[in-house]
């Protein structure tokens, strides 16, 4: 009977290896592809008068392109910081998806910026569960937007979820501009994405 239940669990084991595998493998094709067209180099054009990239970020991926937008268009930097230092561990996602799912959101540390001097605000997060982080969630929570041009980004392994639409939904009143979101992509990539940042900025 254990011998049958080890062979259950091994071919479990081995079917869920070849699923991740495949995964990866579709996920780092996807991303080859999307990055492909963002070869050439790209001139920064644009003028969007005064900016202020607002981020989150937790493992350094949503600042590397938060500050890659700050110098291309000479805008300030607000970095939203919680109270709590999140600890990197197993339990840590298991927190966040019932933290998501009953809508508590970690208290902020750093003092609200102020945004009426900007023309235009960025805002980022990383993707948690399909949506924005949720210090992004405590953040807007607190903010007045209204009229605000806002331009939204996320970073992502690869499924950026719902995070437009939630982002939308929770920066109440403000003018939503275009999207783009940045899946995680090795340093053989680092000129495609800031060539897709530059088209993007261009484009705004
Ligand atoms: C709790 C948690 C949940 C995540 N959920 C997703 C997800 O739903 N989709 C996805 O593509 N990546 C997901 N990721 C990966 C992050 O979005 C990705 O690594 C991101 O670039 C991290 O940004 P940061 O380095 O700025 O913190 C998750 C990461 C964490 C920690």
């Amino acid at each position: 009977m254990i011998k049958k239940i080890l062979v259950v669990l091994l071919v479990l084991a081995v079917i869920g290896g070849i699923c991740a595998l495949v995964h990866q493998l579709k996920v780092a094709y996807k991303n080859k592809k999307e990055l492909a067209a963002f070869a050439q180099v790209k001139t920064y054009t644009a003028n969007l008068g005064k900016v202020l990239v607002v981020y989150y970020s937790w493992t350094g991926h949503t600042q590397d392109i938060a500050e890659q937008i700050a110098a291309l268009t000479k805008g300030d930097m607000y970095r939203i910081q919680t109270q709590e230092e999140f600890k990197s561990s197993p339990a840590f996602y298991a927190r966040i998806k019932k933290e998501l799912n009953n809508k508590i959101y970690p208290a902020l540390a750093s003092n609200l910026p102020d945004v009426s001097n900007y023309d235009v605000v960025f805002v980022g997060a990383p993707v948690w569960w399909y949506t924005m982080a949720t210090p992004m969630y405590s953040f807007l929570s607190q903010m007045d937007f209204k009229n605000k041009k806002v331009i939204p980004f996320s970073t992502q392994g690869s499924n950026p979820g719902t995070f437009l639409k939630d982002l939308t939904t929770n920066a109440k009143k403000a003018q939503v501009g275009t999207y783009a979101d940045f899946n995680n992509v090795g340093p053989e990539y680092n000129q495609a994405v800031h060539n897709k940042i530059v088209h993007w900025l261009n484009n705004l």
